[in-house]
């Protein structure tokens, strides 16, 4: 952990879903600059996380933004608070176009939308204003859903698994989107491609079952044969990883 407070600090989050428990104690925090990485193989409670953090799920414990207790607070006062949010399918509309995107995410109260910013990082977006997003390559609806969460002063974004089913060259691409993003926010990433890991996040949380199994630097992490095994079941003990591991290697 870094010696700066963290800018959002959880706490034995707790989620019951119809009467089943999916989260036993997850404990995070996001550093107040660059990524944190949310990794976890696939069922092991990454996006129910992102959904309790932001309210949309039931759940209990201590989830502290900035120093303020959020636990109790529903979504949209959340999002009012500058959580923003880029879910597991994009939620990209695909009939419209992408300044029509853009401008349904503009959030009332947020101040002047911060188009400059968007348009900095990702110039595409301006030239392709007129498209129809569903027309958009991965990487590109990536760009939207990205876009979206820097419009509105946002303090931190949370994007889940924004590489998941693309392409390794667009993974490359969505690499660089959010290498940018991260210049300007913090942000909470959920991924499976551990070189989106190495090339973005600083520090790593691991989930199993559940649960926080491991905190601590991303690269110390990467670096441990024996502990990416244990973690996250990647590769043999000494020896080559295995190819059907979850996790992929290739794209950055
Ligand atoms: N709405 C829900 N109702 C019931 N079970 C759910 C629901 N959402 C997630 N789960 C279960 O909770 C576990 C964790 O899911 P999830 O958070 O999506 O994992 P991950 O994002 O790490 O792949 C899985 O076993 C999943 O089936
Ligand atoms: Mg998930």
């Amino acid at each position: 952990m870094s010696a700066a407070a963290p800018l959002l600090a959880v706490r034995d989050l707790r989620v019951v879903i119809g009467g089943r428990h999916i989260l036993h104690g997850v404990d995070l925090d996001v550093a107040a600059a660059g990524v944190t990485a949310l990794l976890g193989r696939n069922g092991a409670g990454k996006t129910t996380t992102v959904r309790g953090i932001l309210g949309l799920v039931p759940r209990t414990g201590s989830v502290l933004l900035g120093g303020e207790q959020t636990v109790r607070l529903a979504t949209h006062a959340l999002v009012r608070r500058g959580i923003g949010y880029a879910p597991e399918d994009r939620g990209v509309f695909a009939g419209l176009t992408v300044a029509e995107n853009l401008r349904l995410a503009e959030r009332r109260g947020a101040g002047e939308p911060a188009y400059d910013l968007v348009h900095e990082l990702f110039p595409e977006l301006r030239q392709r204003a007129r498209q129809a997003a569903g027309t958009l390559s991965g990487g590109q609806q990536q760009m939207v859903a990205i876009g979206r969460t820097l419009l509105n002063g946002n303090r931190l974004i949370i994007a889940d698994e924004p590489t998941k089913g693309l392409a390794p060259r667009v993974v490359t691409e969505v690499a660089g989107v959010l290498e940018r993003a991260a210049q300007a926010v913090p942000v909470l990433l959920v991924e499976q491609n551990l070189s989106m890991v190495r090339r973005l996040a600083e520090h790593c949380v691991v989930l199993a079952d559940g649960r926080t199994s491991h905190r601590g630097p991303a690269a110390a992490l990467l670096a441990d044969p024996e502990a990416m095994r244990r973690l996250l079941g990647v590769g043999r003990a000494g020896g080559a990883p295995t190819g059907t591991d979850r996790f992929e290697k290739g794209g950055v």
